[in-house]
C-alpha cells in the first residue's frame, strides 16, 4: 500500500484556543516546551502518563531537565528514572523553537510483557531441554542405582538451590529399593512414603496399587528436609502402578522466591517420564535375576545337561558333565556334539539327534561318552528346544552318569556266579558225604582187625589209620562246608561264643595254612548270647579270612574275647598290610575290594556289618598302614 500525504491548505493555521481545544482532546501524552524544555503546554493524558508512573507533571519535567534537545527537524528518545525503580521513555521531537514531549505509553508496556514472556519461553525451552536430556539418561541406565543418579543430576539442574529425596520402592511390596537425598533429612522420614491426596487421585491410583504401611495418603506431605519453608512433592506412576515419590522442598537458604506451582507442574512432568523408566529398569532387573537363576540352576544341577544347537554345536555344557567328563566348559562349548562320544556311538547319537530335531523326544538311551582318562557311561533323556515361534532349535539331553551302575551289575554278576559256584559245592560235598562215611566206617573196622592181629598187621594198620584220619578230616569239611553254603536259618539261639569262634577258625583252616600264619586265642569268661548261629559263624569266618589275606607267611592272628558290662567283645587282630586311610571309609561298601580280579568280591565286611547290626551290635576297625588291623564286634549280652 503506498500512502500519499496531503498538504492541507492552511495559509495563517488554526487559533490559539483552537488548537489548545484539540491539543485537549489528543490522548497522546503530550507536551509542547522551548528548546530549553520549560513547560509550556501540556494535556491531560500527559498529566494522567506522568501520574500512572508515580510522577507529578513538574517532577517530569525535573527528570527531562538533563535531557538532550534534538536538533531542529530531529527527534530522540530520553528515559526517566522513576521512584520505584525502572524507567519511563519519552519521545522529543523538534521544530523550530518548538520541542514536543510524548510518554511512550503502550510501547513500554508491551516491552515489559515482551520480556516477561521471553523469559518465561526461555525459561520452559531450558526445562525441556533438561526433560529431553534426562529421558535420554533414565533410558539408557543399566541399572535402578544409576538411574537413580541421572534422575538426581536432572532435579539439581532443574530446580537449583533446593533440596529433594528420590525414593523408589518395589511395586508388589512396598519395601524400598533405592534412596537419593539432596540435604540433611529428618530423623525418621525415609518411611512410609507419603502421597497427596489430591495427586494420588490425579494419577488415578487406586486403592489395591498402594501398599498397605508402607505408603500413607493424606491431605498434605510432611516436609522431610530439616529447615525447609515448604514444598512440592511427585509421585512416580506407571501403568497404574506406584514407583517412588519424588519431594522437592525449599531451604531457608533459598535467594529467590519460590513459585511452588510452577515447580510442582515442571516436577510432574519429570515424574511422569522417569516412572516409565523405573518401571523398565525394574522389568530389566526382574528379567536379568530370572534369567541368571536359570543359568545357574541349569549349571549346578546334579544332573548331566547338555545342549545342542541345530548345528550340532555344544551350546550348553554344564559342571556335572565336566566333571563326568573331565572336559572343561571353555573346551567343549562350539565343539561338534559327535566330538564328545567314541566313533562307534557315532551312529546312535545321529539317529537321536535326528528325531530330536523332528520334534520327537527320546526318553532314554544310554551312551558312552569320551573323557580325559577314557571313556563313561551315561543314560540320557532328550527333548527339542524349541523358539519362540515354536521351531526347533536344537536338542536338549539331560542324563546321570551310569558307570558305576554298569560296574555294579557286572559285580553282582560275578556274586551269583559265585553263589551258584557255592550251591554246587554244597551239593557235591553232600554226594561225598555218603561213600565217605562208608569209606570211614568199613576203614575203621579194618583198622581194629588189623591191631587185633597183633605185630602181624603192624603195617597195615598204621596205613588203615591215615585212611581214616584223612577220611575223618574230609567228612568234616563236607559237612561243615554243608552247613556254610546253606542259607543260615534265622532262628537266634543261645549261643556260646568262644566255642563258635573255634568253628570258625575249623572253617578257616585251609585259608589258614595256605597263609602259613598262626591263630592265637585269647579267650575270656563270657556267658551264652543270643544269636543266630550260622549267621555269627560266617563274620569271623569273613574276618579271620580277611585277616589271612592281608598278612605275608609268619603273620599272627588274635582271636581275644571279653566281657565288657552287658556287651560281649570280640577283636580279631592280625599283623598284615593294614589298610590305606584313603580306603578306610570305604571297606564296607559293598563290592569295594583291593583284590585282584578273582580273589575278592567286596562283599564280605558288607555281609558282615549286616549281621552284626541285625544283632544290634556294633563293629568298628581301627588300622596302622604295614602293621596291622583290628577288627571289634561288640554283641549285647542276654538280659
Ligand atoms: N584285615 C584286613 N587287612 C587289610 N585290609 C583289609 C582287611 N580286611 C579287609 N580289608 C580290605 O577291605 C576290602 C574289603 O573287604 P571285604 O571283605 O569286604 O572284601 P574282599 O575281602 O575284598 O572280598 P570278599 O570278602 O567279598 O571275598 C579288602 O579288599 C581289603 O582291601
Ligand atoms: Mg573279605
Amino acid at each position: 500500500m503506498t500512502t500519499e500525504s496531503r498538504r492541507l491548505p492552511m495559509p495563517e493555521g488554526p487559533s490559539a484556543e483552537a488548537f489548545r481545544a484539540f491539543f485537549e482532546t489528543v490522548e497522546l501524552p503530550a507536551a509542547l516546551c522551548d528548546t530549553q524544555l520549560h513547560l509550556q503546554l501540556y494535556n491531560n493524558a500527559f498529566a494522567r502518563f506522568c501520574f500512572d508512573h508515580g510522577l507529578t507533571v513538574e517532577q517530569m519535567m525535573e527528570g527531562l531537565a538533563e535531557a538532550r534537545v534534538p536538533e531542529d527537524g530531529a527527534a530522540c528518545v530520553v528515559e526517566v528514572a522513576l521512584p520505584q525503580g525502572g524507567v519511563v521513555v519519552m519521545e522529543l521531537a523538534r521544530r523550530g523553537e518548538s520541542v514536543s514531549v510524548v510518554g511512550r505509553r503502550e510501547s513500554e508496556l508491551m516491552r515489559g510483557q515482551l520480556v516477561v514472556v521471553e523469559q518465561a519461553l526461555l525459561e520452559q525451552a531450558r526445562t525441556e531441554g533438561v526433560l529431553l536430556d534426562l529421558g535420554r539418561s533414565v533410558a539408557e541406565a543399566g541399572s535402578e542405582e544409576e538411574l537413580v543418579a541421572s534422575v538426581a543430576r536432572g532435579v539439581k539442574e532443574l530446580f537449583p538451590g533446593r533440596t529433594f529425596c528420590i525414593r523408589i520402592i518395589d511395586a508388589r511390596t512396598g519395601g524400598l529399593t533405592s534412596l537419593y537425598a539432596e540435604g540433611r533429612l529428618k530423623e525418621g522420614s525415609r518411611e512410609p512414603l507419603v502421597l497427596k491426596r489430591t495427586a494420588v487421585e490425579k494419577m488415578h491410583l487406586t486403592a489395591e496399587s498402594i501398599p498397605v504401611g508402607k505408603v500413607v495418603v493424606a491431605a498434605l506431605v510432611p516436609l522431610l528436609f530439616e529447615g525447609s519453608t515448604g514444598g512440592v512433592s511427585a509421585p512416580l506412576v506407571a501403568s497404574g502402578q506406584l514407583y517412588g515419590v519424588v519431594n522437592l522442598e525449599y531451604p531457608s537458604s533459598l535467594r529467590e522466591e519460590p513459585d511452588p506451582l510452577q515447580d510442582e507442574r515442571v516436577l510432574v512432568q519429570l515424574a511422569n517420564q522417569v516412572a516409565v523408566a523405573v518401571k523398565n529398569a525394574k522389568l530389566i532387573d526382574e528379567l536379568t535375576f530370572v534369567r541368571k537363576y536359570l543359568e545357574e540352576l541349569l549349571e549346578k544341577a546334579n544332573a548331566l545337561i547338555l545342549v545342542a544347537n541345530r548345528d550340532k554345536k555344544v551350546v550348553v555344557f554344564n559342571q556335572a558333565i565336566s566333571r563326568l567328563t573331565g572336559f572343561s566348559k571353555e573346551e567343549v562349548l562350539g565343539q561338534d556334539v559327535f566330538w564328545l562320544v567314541p566313533e562307534d556311538e557315532h551312529l546312535r547319537l545321529a539317529s537321536v539327534l535326528a528325531a530330536a530335531m523332528r520334534g520327537e523326544a527320546v526318553p532314554n538311551f544310554e551312551l558312552r561318552l569320551r573323557t580325559r582318562s577314557g571313556e563313561a557311561r551315561a543314560s540320557f533323556a532328550t527333548s527339542s528346544a524349541l523358539t519362540s515361534q515354536g521351531e526347533v532349535e536344537g536338542v536338549m539331553a539331560i542324563g546321570q552318569d551310569v558307570t558305576v551302575v554298569a560296574q555294579l551289575e557286572q559285580r553282582v554278576i560275578h556274586a551269583e556266579k559265585l553263589a551258584s559256584m557255592g550251591q554246587l559245592a554244597a551239593s557235591v560235598a553232600h554226594e561225598i558225604n555218603n561213600p565217605m562215611t562208608a569209606v570211614v566206617a568199613y576203614s575203621e573196622s579194618l583198622l581194629q582187625r588189623a591191631m587185633m592181629m597183633g605185630s602181624a598187621g603192624a603195617a597195615d594198620s598204621e596205613k588203615l589209620r591215615k585212611i581214616l584220619e584223612s577220611g575223618q578230616r574230609i567228612l568234616r569239611f563236607t559237612r561243615d562246608l554243608t552247613s556254610y553254603a546253606r542259607p543260615a536259618k534265622d532262628k537266634v539261639e543261645r549261643v556260646q561264643l568262644n566255642a563258635l569262634l573255634d568253628k570258625a577258625v575249623g572253617y578257616c583252616e585251609h585259608v589258614v595254612t595256605q597263609s602259613k600264619v598262626k591263630v592265637e586265642r585269647d579267650y575270656g569268661e563270657l556267658p551264652p548270647l543270643p544269636a543266630v548261629p550260622a549267621n555269627l559263624e560266617q563274620v569271623f569266618v569273613n574276618l579271620i579270612t580277611n585277616a589271612c589275606h592281608a598278612m605275608k607267611p609268619g603273620g599272627q592272628v588274635w582271636l581275644r574275647t571279653r566281657r565288657e558290662g552287658r556287651e560281649a567283645v570280640v577283636c580279631v587282630k592280625d599283623t598284615g598290610s593294614g589298610i590305606e586311610p584313603t580306603n578306610l571309609s570305604r571297606i564296607f561298601e559293598p563290592f569295594f575290594t583291593t583284590k585282584t580280579e578273582g580273589n575278592g568280591t567286596g562283599l564280605g565286611l558288607s555281609i558282615v556289618q549286616r549281621i552284626v547290626e541285625k544283632h544290634g551290635g556294633k563293629l568298628s576297625v581301627d588300622s596302622a598302614l604295614g602293621q596291622g588291623t583290628t577288627f571289634t564286634v561288640r554283641l549285647p549280652l542276654a538280659d
